[in-house]
């Protein structure tokens, strides 16, 4: 069975293109950073948010081992107030924001995205896709408020649904709190 971050990597495979403009609004170890810098190729760009300095160091080294360091914009900041200047550019502009939410693999277990700021994030990452743009977004539910966090994206998710957006929703098979990878299309008319 594949991975989640398979599913997620494949889709975006599909997605994009070069030259297209995204963002990995929880940059971590740079994993998805470094997947999106290369599928954009050297005429896109990659915004990678991160609150953690250590987390964007690790995501720094990635990339430069990779040679993709120069694509990038790395940006330490909450992912919600970044997200929130980001609006003077163009809505519709970016092709895909990923959203791989928790703690820092190897980090501060205590240093985590929370429920109502991801919900805010999600809204403004949607505001900056263009039509047909992809978000992604995975939510883990072993940790202290992980099954609150996905509760919440949940119900976010079924209201862009009602509103007219294509979401898939994607449950390894567990008896233990699985992960849950959630994938919209912005197709919806209704909403901004
Ligand atoms: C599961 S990790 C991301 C893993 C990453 N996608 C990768 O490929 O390695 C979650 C990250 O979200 C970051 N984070 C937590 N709250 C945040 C916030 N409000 N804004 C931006 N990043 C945040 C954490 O510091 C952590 O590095």
């Amino acid at each position: 069975m594949m991975k989640l971050t398979e599913i997620a990597h494949a889709r975006l495979a599909d997605h994009l293109q070069a030259g297209d403009r995204t963002i990995d609004a929880t940059a971590g170890n740079g994993h998805d950073t470094a997947f999106l810098a290369e599928r954009v190729g050297a005429g896109g760009r990659v915004i990678a948010i991160d609150i953690q300095e250590d987390a964007l160091a690790a995501t720094r080294a990635r990339l430069a081992a990779a040679g993709l360091l120069d694509r990038v914009d790395l940006v330490c900041a909450d992912h919600c107030m970044h997200l929130a200047t980001l609006a003077e550019l163009p809505t519709g502009c970016v092709a895909a924001v990923l959203f791989n939410l928790g703690y820092l693999p190897g980090g501060d277990k205590s240093i985590k995205t929370t429920a109502a700021n991801t919900e805010l994030a999600l809204d403004r990452a949607r505001r900056l896709l263009r039509l047909n743009g992809l978000l992604c977004v995975t939510a883990y539910r072993g940790h202290e408020g992980g099954p609150e966090e996905a509760a919440r994206v949940e119900e976010w998710m079924q209201k862009q649904s009602r509103a007219g957006d294509a979401v898939e929703k994607h449950v390894p098979e567990s008896s233990n709190q699985p992960p849950i990878l959630w994938l919209l299309k912005k197709e919806g008319a209704l909403l901004p």
